[in-house]
């Protein structure tokens, strides 16, 4: 049924502007004022919101076999829970064993996505190995459309590689016009860090901070970067915590690196105080690379406005408190990583963000879905609101107030980092491809309507 949105301010990254939208099938074929309604249309009346295009999370694990456990969401739960926070589109690292081939892993998260996804979706392709096998397997998932690779280089063991790889990859991805993602972390450090503290006596969640500190991270940013100088290879730094790293970011990119930063909304907004709340309650705050001191959060929120950070993601890792966390509960080295976030990063960014005047509301469109867009081939079809891109479109009510509870979130997790913060404003109505799929809180759209989106490379 063609859609038509009336009266909404529409907001993308670099305009604003009231007007109504019209969508025919899964696209948006005309922006003016005053549209007539054809009969069989419906219509939304968008009266006092702001119309978005659909957000764009370019970091989630929604199936993820990880320190000797799962990540609890399923595409169906997850991609649910991305739509009901104003998320049309996620990119999923697809994080194949080190035992495994390239082509099973991508098979495997395929399969898992493939008719259950609600809403579209990507991945970022794990190099957790690399060799003559593998580099002929990555050229044919980058021909099928996954132009991003994902590399590890913390986590010693299981996703990591070593520097040989490293340049391997960076190498191919440089000749097939690929972006490399990265998780930068210096993985010696890490585990002599680890052995020491243990050995030490000392276990706690808390402890996970003392052995990642930001000169780890750091030197996992400057060790990317070198070798991608060395090679000319358009590099994206995941999950970047704290000054630091950001530090060496910048600093590379005045070089002529091509390096894009993205950070957390955890980062925004938690600190490592958290980690050392009581009664293992800290566990539900370890993540890597660790929550940092809160002096760390101005650095990132004015980062994000002048541009030197390009994207906000949440790196949704859901392991529950009652039962995985607690894996861990006499070695923090065994406490899952991760810390849920997919269903509340926009309403956050958005009430702690632009609301308190950290950010602008055309930086928050910016950093929430147009630079992903952008840095990962999908733009204009996704990241922005014109004729021919995909009708993606939140209508969000600024107006609306409530707060995060576990107990009512889709996520399927037992618990939420941000129980009981205050929110304002949620999507009211949200649109993937023509088709509503959230109405005032609740899930209305289709399971399995979700696409696997080809992308193509730089060359
Ligand atoms: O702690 C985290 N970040 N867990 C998910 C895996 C990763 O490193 O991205
Ligand atoms: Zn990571
Ligand atoms: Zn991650």
């Amino acid at each position: 049924m063609p859609l038509l949105i009336k009266n909404g301010e529409i907001v993308t990254a670099s305009e604003r502007y009231q007007a109504d939208i019209w969508c025919e099938g899964e696209t948006i074929t005309r922006i003016a004022s005053d549209i007539e309604a054809p009969a069989g249309a419906e219509i939304i009346d968008a009266t006092g919101k702001f119309v978005f295009p659909g957000f764009i999370d370019p970091h989630t694990h929604i199936y993820l076999p990880f320190m000797g456990t799962y990540a609890k969401d399923t595409y169906e739960t997850g991609s649910k829970a991305a739509l009901i926070g104003g998320t049309t589109t996620l990119f999923d690292m697809c994080c194949p064993s080190r035992k495994e081939s390239a082509a099973e892993g991508f098979a495997t998260w395929k399969a898992q996505a493939e008719g259950k996804s609600a809403c579209d979706y990507s991945f970022h392709m794990g190099v957790t190995r690399f060799d003559e096998n593998a580099a002929a397997q990555l050229r044919e998932i980058v021909a099928a459309g996954i132009s991003s690779f994902k590399i590890f280089l913390a986590y010693k063991g299981a996703f990591g590689i070593d520097d040989v790889e490293l340049y391997q990859t960076l190498k191919l991805a440089k000749e097939l016009g690929v972006v490399v993602t990265a998780h930068c972390e210096n993985e010696t450090l890490v585990d002599e860090r680890q052995k020491e503290l243990l050995a030490a006596g000392l276990t706690g969640p808390e402890q996970h901070y003392e052995s990642r500190p930001p000169m780890v991270e750091a030197e996992g940013v400057h060790h990317l970067t070198t070798f991608a100088e060395a090679l000319g290879t358009e590099i994206y730094i995941v999950h970047l915590s704290c000054r630091e790293a950001l530090e060496k970011a910048v600093a590379a990119r005045l070089r002529g690196v091509k390096v894009s930063v993205e950070t957390l909304i955890q980062y925004l907004l938690l600190s490592n105080e958290d980690t050392k709340r009581p009664d293992f309650e800290g566990s539900k705050y370890v993540m890597s690379p660790p929550l940092r001191n809160a002096s760390n959060q101005d650095v990132l929120w004015s980062a994000l406005q002048s541009g030197l950070v390009q994207t906000v993601a949440t790196d949704h890792a859901p392991f529950d408190f009652a039962r995985q966390k607690p894996m861990g509960a006499t070695d923090f080295t065994k406490i899952p990583n991760g810390i849920p976030a997919l269903e509340d990063r926009v309403n956050l960014l958005y009430t702690y963000g632009v609301t308190t005047g950290r950010i602008d509301l055309q930086t928050f469109v910016n950093v929430a879905s147009t630079q992903a867009a952008k840095i990962f081939g999908l733009f204009p079809r996704k990241g922005t609101i014109q004729p021919g891109a995909d009708a993606d479109l939140v209508v969000f009510d600024p107006a609306w107030r409530g707060e995060i509870r576990a107990a009512t979130q889709t996520m399927n997790v037992d618990y939420s980092a941000f129980e009981g913060w205050p929110l304002k404003g949620r999507p009211s109505v949200v649109t993937v491809r023509g088709e509503v799929a959230v109405r005032d809180g609740k899930f209305v759209g289709t399971v399995g309507r979700g696409r696997l989106l080809a992308r193509p490379t730089r060359r």
